[in-house]
């Protein structure tokens, strides 16, 4: 009888980019014979894809790793890796603070995953936190292992060459490297042939992406080219991208989803501060004028356009005045949602070396209260246009809170929870919201 294959178990913190490395891991392991599972418990490999993004990322993950020690003590012969940024960030730390880890590796290393692993097993630490200036993973076909079967990421760049000032993650992730476009087209089209129908294009800074083709004999690929030719692979799949750097995010875009109606009309569009001041600080590179700009240009080109922000709050020296002009802006660029942050410091960043964290954690918190709170309401009047109005929804899935109905999202990215009926997951459909809260819409009837 053949022996069953050892079992996998990742376990995925941080962002978007961190999903998909799961699912290149995931394909990695899967070649050497191992079979994905749903819990720690039943895996003979437990794999952490870590992040170091803020403070409270890298707590929840050592508060995990105390709790995966006592597995340990209970099966000894569970293999523990810490993968991802704060493997990278953290390596000797990991290595000295946590005996019951053996394996480390940084997020251009997965390839080694097999060998380093080995290497555990016979009792030496598995370590590589190297990072190579060339690695896309372009050739590995990313195993979907938690997926809907409708959407999926499609990572087309690694890395990131800006230098803002607070954030950690060139230190983790390394230069930015642009994946070959042939590469990616040809996932995305082995991704319509098994019947998805949206992809979401990542990068940390999608706008400055440039294929120079693996032969270097094909004319270079801009991001606008790049999404057409996503585009045009089929009308039937919906193309997502993130996240745009409000520096470089050209109206050579914004044409470009303008021309398909299959490219959703939704934008990531990070703005961190509302203070020229503090985006100079954070050496954002736009100021507030330029990034109001931009919104412009987005809502003149693609009226139905829906915009989404990041929002720091407490940065190094942030006065009220400051914070007012935060609150201002979100305002005047009327978004439709937004990731909101108190600051926190990450060592090793430029703000780390040069600037003093000074804004205490209770003006933090209360500037990201009054952010949220502010946000909520914006929210709130983005969607009660859409109230009894048909919209057009992809189901991704049931709702949480109940079996008897289906969710999905709009091309605005809006989510909307409606009863099932006769459809399915994966299925185009036409719902009116009869209600909506400030992060939903709802339709109560077929
Ligand atoms: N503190 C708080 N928020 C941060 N972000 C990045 N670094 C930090 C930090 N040190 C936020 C930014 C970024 C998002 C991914 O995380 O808003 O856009
Ligand atoms: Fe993703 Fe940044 Fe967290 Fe790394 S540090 S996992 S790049 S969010």
């Amino acid at each position: 009888m053949a022996t069953p294959p050892p079992l996998l178990y990742i376990e995925t913190y941080g962002c978007q980019m961190n999903v998909n490395d799961s699912e290149v891991v995931a394909s990695v392991m899967r070649d050497h014979g191992y079979a994905m599972c749903s819990a720690a418990e039943s895996a003979d490999l437990v794999l952490l894809n870590t992040c170091s993004i803020r403070d409270n990322a890298e707590q929840r993950v050592w508060g995990r790793l105390a709790e995966l020690r006592a597995l340990k003590r209970k099966n000894p012969r569970l293999m523990l890796g810490v993968i991802g940024c704060m493997a990278e960030r953290l390596k000797e730390r990991l290595l000295e603070q946590e005996q019951s880890v053996d394996v480390v590796v940084g997020p251009d290393a997965y390839r080694e995953l097999p060998s380093l692993v080995s290497m555990a097993k016979a009792g030496q630490k598995g370590v590589n936190v190297e990072l190579l200036r060339e690695e896309t993973y372009a050739d590995i076909a990313p195993v979907r292992y938690d997926s809907n079967g409708v959407s999926a990421f499609v990572s087309i760049m690694r890395g990131c060459n800006n230098a803002c000032s607070y954030c950690v993650v060139p230190y983790t992730r390394g230069a930015e490297r642009s994946r070959d476009a042939q590469s990616v087209l040809r996932e995305v089209q082995a991704l319509v042939d098994s019947g998805y129908r949206e992809v979401t294009l990542l990068g940390q800074n999608v706008n400055s992406y440039l294929s120079l083709a693996g032969d270097r004999s094909a004319a270079p690929c801009t991001f606008a080219q790049l999404l057409d030719k996503v585009a045009r692979l089929s009308p039937q799949l919906r193309v997502r991208f993130s996240t745009s750097h409000p520096k470089d995010m050209g109206d050579d875009v914004l044409h470009v989803m303008a021309q398909h109606r299959n490219i959703c009309k939704s934008i990531h569009l990070p703005a961190q501060s509302g203070s020229t001041r503090v985006l100079e600080l954070m050496n954002r590179k736009y100021t507030r004028e330029s990034y109001l700009e931009r919104i412009a240009a987005i809502r003149s080109i693609l009226p139905a356009c829906s915009i989404s922000t990041d929002l720091i709050a407490g940065f190094c020296t942030e006065t009220e005045d400051d914070h007012r002009q935060t609150l201002s802006l979100m305002r005047e660029a009327a978004y439709d949602f937004a990731f909101m942050f108190m600051y926190s410091e990450r060592p090793g960043t430029r703000a780390a070396r040069r600037y003093r964290d000074d804004v205490p954690e209770e003006v933090k918190a209360r500037r990201l209260s009054e952010i949220i709170a502010l946000q909520n309401e914006i929210s709130l009047k983005a969607k009660l246009p859409y109230v009894g109005k048909a919209v057009e929804v992809l189901a991704e899935g049931f709702s949480k809170k109940s079996k008897e109905q289906l969710f999905g999202r709009t091309s605005q990215n809006m989510v909307v929870v409606f009863p099932c009926g006769d459809h399915r997951v994966g299925e185009y459909l036409s719902v009116t919201p009869t209600r909506c809260t400030s992060a939903t819409l709802i339709a109560e009837r077929e």
